[in-house]
């Protein structure tokens, strides 16, 4: 199926990354928030980010502002019924995610393919959502987008062949190296990246080491290009909680418990570099 008009829900670090990825493949976009503030603030993301590049010599002018001008944003959902594909990159949050694909399955024409962001919750629960399960599946992308080459595609157990190809083939498009997860919470990337993400938040609880010392010992330990504190401030500390509780609520097993210390600083708005502080301070 060949796609032409590209819609993403939620103008946030991931859906304007995801975006800006998608009008450089030379898709028209369709960028949706609830609130003008979010797409603007989005679409002045992009502009930066795509400035930079211009600056550096890694991209003309004249591709700058044609990528710009591919980006169409908007404040309601209707506007969607134009995309052949979709990628909902809303909060991480069932309620709202089930609402949406609630929503877009009626505004959506029917041969329109339904994707989703999520880091963690089940394909099949969301595809149950609709009236069309064989045209859902995930599409996760990793943050920061431009940069990540990953995008790793979650087949849920409705998930269509056809649905399959086209959101692979359009990983492709997007420059980007598609791996293939079956749908398990967490599915391979989280499955892997948040309980180690977990277990540095206890180190640092149990007073094994410092914020430093954790991240220092896993970035030149390990050669990871970021400590998993840091990292997990990049990420949003409430998403990351979020995740760690789909993994304990999904397999029962208390190996995947979040740090209460995870827990405690989400609870006093500590969320990462988003808002300023998490693990560290950001000024
Ligand atoms: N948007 C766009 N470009 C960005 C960027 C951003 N937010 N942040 C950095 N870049 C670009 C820089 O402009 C720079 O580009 P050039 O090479 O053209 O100059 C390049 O990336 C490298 O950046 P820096 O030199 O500033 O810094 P760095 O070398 O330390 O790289 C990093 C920064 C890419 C973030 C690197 O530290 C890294 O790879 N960190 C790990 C990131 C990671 O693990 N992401 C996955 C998180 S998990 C997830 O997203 C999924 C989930 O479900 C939780």
């Amino acid at each position: 199926m060949e796609v032409k008009v590209f819609g993403v829900i939620g103008a946030g670090q991931m859906g304007n990354g995801i975006a800006q990825v998608a009008a450089t493949s030379g898709l028209q976009v369709i960028m949706n928030d609830i609130k003008d503030e979010f797409v603007d603030r989005g679409l002045k993301n992009i502009a930066s980010i795509l400035a930079k590049n211009v600056e550096k010599g890694k991209m003309s002018a004249q591709d700058r502002d044609a990528v710009l001008g591919r980006i169409k944003t908007s404040t309601s959902l209707k506007d969607l019924s134009a995309a052949d594909f979709v990628v909902e990159a809303a909060t991480e949050k069932e309620p709202i995610k089930f609402q949406l694909f609630k929503d877009l399955d009626s505004i959506c024409g029917p041969g329109a393919i339904l994707a989703s962001n999520t880091s963690s919750i089940p394909i099949g629960r969301i595809a149950a959502q609709t009236k069309r399960p064989g045209k859902v599946i995930g599409m996760h992308f990793m943050n920061p987008v431009p940069v990540m080459k990953l995008v790793e595609v979650i087949r849920g157990l409705p998930t269509s062949e056809e649905t399959f190809k086209t959101t692979w083939e359009l990983s492709v498009k997007f420059g980007k190296t598609p791996a293939l997860s079956n749908d398990f919470p967490g599915f391979i990337a989280n499955r892997i990246l948040m309980p180690m993400i977990n277990e540095a938040v206890f180190c640092l609880y149990h007073g094994v080491g410092t914020r430093e010392d954790i991240d220092t010992v896993m970035r030149l330990g390990m050669n990871h290009p970021m400590g998993p504190l840091a990292l997990a401030d990049l990420i949003g500390l409430d998403t990351c909680l979020a995740i760690m509780e789909t993994l304990y609520d999904g397999f029962c097993d208390s190996k995947y418990r979040p740090c209460p210390l995870l827990r405690k600083y989400v609870e006093a708005g500590w969320l990462g570099k988003k808002s300023g502080r998490g693990f560290y301070e950001y000024l």
